[in-house]
């Protein structure tokens, strides 16, 4: 398939964000789509940042036609552990009609598709790029350009291509994300490292406070969150949207993650669990000795890195705010405690019936053969909720990924399916609402 050439190329810059070894792959990425778009007729600009730069491009035909503007973020996860691949992260190779390649899924062929479905496209439609390099380290650049940017920015439609399709060949119309407050804690005992008998006893150990701080956040009964507040604004799943749903194969999601049973937060199914209800989980620990054998020592310091996903009408800085206040509520006496935000993201509900939704549902029934189920995702893509609350134009979240795409883990994959219904799905939604008008 023609679309496929450029998008091995694509895969194979490591523009990994988080990794400073990387910055000039980042730019590297940004610089070949940008070669990509204007080799398509685009006027393309490259918006420098503090960190990677912001690529902003367009392709406006005339005044009259509908205009859509189209997010993807062209930075990757780090690829480690390495050992764990099947072939290189960054040396795109096709098995079994899969493309694996760190971003193959998350987000480069998904974005590709978008790029791909304008070759030769009759359609009257005006389209905008707007394409991040920060999106996997929480977009802190991307969200005070949105706003400085609007009337450059303003569409009809904002269409996000980065998420999954509920199951391999269902057609997937997603309208709602969770948030994300993610947070680092550390806990300081004494000044310095101790030998464990000869201040055992009298020492302060902050991997023992941990625990009880940890044992504190949430109920183990119940699943339920501690948090003065956690819940407060959680909006409640209506009946209606509901009816939407699809039902989920609990048996097969155990069975893809090799477990017994699904443990969450009591009274509410899965997949509202999934979707529609907060969580917070541990997401790494430390602390002490860690290496070979053992080492009697009382460690100075211990820490953890927690992540909250939110829903709506959760705030990310005012649950860091709660969580804080009440970390420091349970924290033992002698210890010294120190919360950092490191990002977060708000969560997203779109209208599941905007008139642009129910364009895609009819190109979606078109080319799959079958109609779109309704989703939301657990995931989280920040810029998304500002995009709606600065443009205020309808939100299309088209996932063109599966489940089991292994995002962020060793060997990611696309399938070349995807690829190519995708660019047909996009074609024929041009195609409609070029005739909407
Ligand atoms: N594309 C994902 C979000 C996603 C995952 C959407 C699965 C739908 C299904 C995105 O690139 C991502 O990984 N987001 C981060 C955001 C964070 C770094 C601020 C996330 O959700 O952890
Ligand atoms: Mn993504
Ligand atoms: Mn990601």
């Amino acid at each position: 398939m023609s679309a496929l050439e450029p998008l091995l190329e694509f895969l194979s810059i490591p523009s990994v964000s988080t990794d400073p070894t990387h910055k000039e792959d980042v730019r590297k990425a940004a610089l070949w789509l940008a070669e990509r778009l204007k080799e398509r007729g685009f006027y393309t600009e490259l918006h420098e940042t503090s960190l990677h730069p912001i690529l902003y491009a367009e392709r406006l035909l005339d005044e009259g036609a509908p205009t859509v503007l189209v997010y993807g973020h062209y930075d990757v996860q780090p690829p480690d552990p390495l050992e764990l691949w099947e072939s290189p992260p960054f040396s795109p190779t096709l098995r079994d009609g899969r493309v694996y390649a760190r971003g193959a899924s998350d987000d480069k062929g998904q974005l590709w598709a978008h790029v791909a479905a304008l070759e030769g496209l009759s359609a009257r439609v005006n389209v905008k790029f707007l394409v991040e390099g920060e999106e996997e380290i929480g977009s802190p650049n991307l969200l005070p350009f949105v706003r400085a940017h609007r009337e450059k920015l303003r569409a009809d439609v904002v269409l996000i291509s980065d998420g999954a399709m509920f199951a391999p060949h269902t057609p997937t119309l997603t309208y709602g994300l969770r948030g994300l407050c993610y947070l680092e804690v550390r806990l300081k005992g004494a000044r310095r490292d101790l030998h464990s008998g000869a201040f055992g006893g009298v020492a302060p150990n902050p991997i023992q406070a941990l625990g009880w701080i940890l044992a504190r956040l949430k109920d183990e009964e119940t699943g339920r969150v501690l948090i003065p507040g956690f819940y407060d604004r959680v909006r409640p799943v209506s009946e209606e949207e509901r009816r939407l749903w699809p039902p989920l194969d609990e048996a097969l999601l155990k069975g893809e993650l090799g477990v017994e049973a699904l443990p969450g937060e009591e009274g509410y199914t899965p997949l509202e669990r999934l979707w529609a209800r907060p969580t917070l989980d541990p997401n790494g620990i430390w602390g002490g000795y860690q290496g070979e054998g053992s080492k009697t020592v009382i460690p100075a310091e211990a820490g953890m890195k927690l992540s909250m996903r939110l829903v709506p009408d959760q705030d990310p800085e005012e649950v860091a705010s709660q969580v804080e206040a009440y970390l420091r509520e349970i924290c033992p006496p002698g210890y010294t405690l120190e919360v950092l935000r490191l990002h977060g993201g708000k969560p997203v509900l779109t209208d599941p019936h905007s008139p642009p939704m129910r364009l895609m549902a009819e190109a979606l029934e078109e080319v799959w053969g079958r109609p779109p189920v309704y989703a939301r995702e657990g995931g989280t893509i920040p810029v998304v909720a500002e995009l709606q609350e600065v443009l205020g134009a309808p939100i299309v979240l088209l996932g063109l990924g599966l489940p089991d795409d292994n995002l962020h883990a060793p060997n990611e994959k696309f399938d070349l399916v995807n690829l190519e219904k995708g660019i047909a799905v996009l074609r024929r939604f041009y195609g409609l609402l070029a005739g909407a008008r």
